[in-house]
């Protein structure tokens, strides 16, 4: 692989010609499975080529969804974007059997963000910490005309705070601020409030009297929002009386409930199991997510270090067991928007929205809690009755029969063997070539007997 300069200014079959020639024996087959890939419209592939940069072709994702989903009284069919098998059968699953029990409930708790502008000044604490309500009526004037629009959907900024972060180093101070952004994740509008504090600040700081030299001249190190926003915050939960759970295969509806709760106990307490729990709630949530055109990463940043906001590394999702009543919930922040973005860009992210009724951000909160609660109660129940393996290796199956370009009548067959045999790569491989080699054998002896 050669260095290349100048490669984003290339054009987009140039591009594409420069990777083959670098990477492929056969530039020609790479160049043509590539553009395979491009959609026939070419403005809707014009659409996705600026989405990023150095664009080549489109990686496709399966897009699915889950029916079922009776979420505070409403059905929902909520699409999920992801690739593992059997996230959205799981959530399916959940989804039918909280069906017949009430269904999913789900609130929004709050829906505060937070940006941050982080500085160094030489100064005298108290000389800045007397004038900063000025400092402050001053940021808020001069963000007036960025605000005007959100302040007239009923969000803005909602205060502003000076910081001393002298404790961590010498001269290190914050803006601290919280916003409303609405049905906005709001992230362009909070670093262009808080670019506009920085510039304030200096401004106003250059001309202080009562300032030395020192003080006159703030460092702003950044402005940037900060993607932990635990006071942007949703809860969804289900619960039945433990009777109503039903049984599991051998086991009662109690035992369930005990071993379920036990289940929790330790995600709540053990970090090696806390981040696997952690990782199937977000298997559920980020499909959500991606599939409504919102940024995954930071939804998951966030969940994380939510889920180690005492110090401990635990499960999102809790269950407790009183008087009879089973009830499991999970609180969860994460900051969504359902306007701007991708959201009125992306045609499947359009079409994604149209299936849930157009939620506004509070209710897209709580649907994405809610598959998130799903997914873990899927995978829980799983873990402690049959295992886990059972439904995944029926998918992985399927996913190696395909590799292996099996016939119908093949994976019809190897899915009544493996009823009965462990699932591996090598034991599909041998079966394949056992009966493919069978086959071939009974060809070649003239023989039209049928084979599978
Ligand atoms: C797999 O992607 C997710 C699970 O491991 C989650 C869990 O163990 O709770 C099934």
């Amino acid at each position: 692989m050669q260095a290349i300069s100048g490669y984003s200014k290339l054009s987009k079959e140039q591009k594409l010609a420069w990777l083959a020639h670098q990477v492929s024996d056969n530039p020609e087959a790479f160049i043509e499975e590539m553009k395979s890939y491009w959609h026939a419209d070419r403005a809707v592939q014009k659409l996705f080529d600026e989405f990023s940069e150095n664009t080549l072709t489109n990686f496709y994702m399966p897009f699915g969804i889950v029916p079922n989903v009776l979420l505070n009284g409403e059905l929902y069919a909520v699409p999920m974007v992801i690739e593992e098998s059997s996230v959205v059968a799981a959530a399916a699953q959940s989804a039918k059997f909280w069906l017949t029990r009430g269904g999913f409930k789900a609130k929004v708790l709050s829906t505060k963000k937070i940006g941050q502008v982080h500085f160094l000044w030489e100064g005298d604490f108290l000389k800045l910490d007397v004038l900063f309500d000025e400092l402050k009526e001053k940021m808020l004037d001069n963000t007036a005309l960025i605000t005007k629009n959100m302040r007239q959907r009923g969000g803005g900024i909602l205060d502003i705070e000076l910081v001393n972060m002298t404790h961590i180093e010498p001269h290190y101070y914050q803006f601290k601020a919280t916003f409303e952004t609405c049905d906005s994740m709001g992230a362009n509008f909070i670093n262009t409030c808080l670019e506009e504090f920085a510039r304030t600040f200096k401004q106003w700081a250059a001309v202080q009297e009562g300032f030395t030299e020192k003080e006159r001249q703030p460092m702003i190190i950044m402005s940037i929002l900060s993607n932990y926003t635990p006071e942007c915050l949703v809860q969804a939960w289900v619960e039945c009386p433990i009777a109503d759970l039903g049984n599991f295969e051998e086991m009662d509806a109690a035992t369930f409930a005990f071993k379920f709760e036990k289940a929790l106990m330790i995600a709540k307490n053990d970090v090696y199991r806390a981040t696997t729990h952690n990782k199937g709630i977000f298997n559920g949530i980020d499909a959500v997510v991606l599939a409504t055109g919102n940024d995954f990463r930071a939804v998951e940043a966030c969940g994380h270090v939510y889920a180690a906001r005492d110090g401990k590394y635990r499960s999102l999702t809790d269950c407790s067991i009183e008087e009879g009543i089973f009830r499991f919930w999970i609180t969860v922040p994460m900051a969504l928007g359902t306007v701007g973005g991708l959201t009125n860009l992306h045609p499947l992210v359009r079409r994604a929205f149209e299936i849930l009724g157009h939620p506004n951000a509070a209710k897209l909160m709580q649907i994405a809690a809610t598959i998130g609660l799903a997914q873990n109660f899927a995978a829980v129940k799983s873990l402690i009755t049959s295992g886990i393996q059972k439904g995944h290796m029926k998918m992985h199956l399927m996913n190696i029969l395909k590799h292996f370009d099996a016939t119908e009548s093949e994976t019809a067959a190897a899915i009544e063997h493996f009823k009965h045999h462990v699932v591996s790569f090598s034991a599909v491989r041998d079966l394949l070539d056992g009966w493919r080699e069978a086959a071939e054998a009974k060809r070649n002896s003239g023989s039209d007997a049928a084979s599978v």
